[in-house]
């Protein structure tokens, strides 16, 4: 087992509602999250829930020289790893809650995001802050942003079809858990 495995089912057993998962996110998954985003034409992208950065590391290598990433991760030791292997002057970690997203915005005088990238298990947390993560997700979007969240279940497409304009839902049985992405037009 690699060390990123091994390092995120340690976390999980530490951790299960905050991490959602026992294995970082399959290379299948990690094309189906970034396939909708036009890099030559993304200024601002906002990660949330990075674990091992099996999409951070992908999404750095495709995003252009002038485009910024604020990653955002409340575990510590995941958020240790990351901040201490990338060194990337485009890239921002974030050792806080995803639902300050705007806070961060402001505080790097960026004004709105083009992508949110979620990772963020939402199945599993309060409503109180789903809804907030969602909402201050979509706000800290401009209008033609897209917010990209993928789950284990359809169990979130009431909220985020109730939240979004357009909410588009593809599969992938190549990961585990099998996943769906959702990709959210305000
Ligand atoms: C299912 S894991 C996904 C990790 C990785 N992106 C992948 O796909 O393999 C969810 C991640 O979200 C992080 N997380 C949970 N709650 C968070 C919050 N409120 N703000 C930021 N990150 C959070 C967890 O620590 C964990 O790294």
């Amino acid at each position: 087992m690699s060390t990123d495995k091994k390092e995120f089912r340690k976390q999980f057993w530490s951790a299960k509602k905050m991490v959602g998962s026992i294995t970082p996110s399959s290379r299948y998954l990690t094309k189906k999250m970034l396939e909708n985003i036009d890099f030559n034409n993304t200024k601002v992208i906002v990660e949330l829930g990075p674990g091992t950065g099996v999409f951070t590391t992908e999404i750095i290598t495709k995003m252009s020289k002038d485009t910024i990433l604020l990653v955002f991760e409340v575990n510590d030791c995941f958020y240790n790893n990351l901040n201490n292997t990338i060194k990337d002057e485009r890239v921002y970690f974030i050792h806080d809650s995803a639902e300050k997203i705007e806070d961060y915005l402001s505080k790097y005088n960026l004004d709105k995001a083009d992508i949110v990238i979620s990772s963020l298990p939402l199945a599993v947390f309060p409503s109180e802050l789903r809804e907030k993560i969602l909402k201050s997700s979509k706000r800290s979007l401009n209008n033609h942003g897209k917010y990209i969240q993928f789950q284990y279940s359809l169990q979130s497409k009431a909220l985020l079809k109730n939240l979004f304009n357009q909410v588009k839902i593809s599969f992938t049985p190549f990961n585990f858990p099998p996943a769906f992405v959702y990709t959210c037009s305000k």
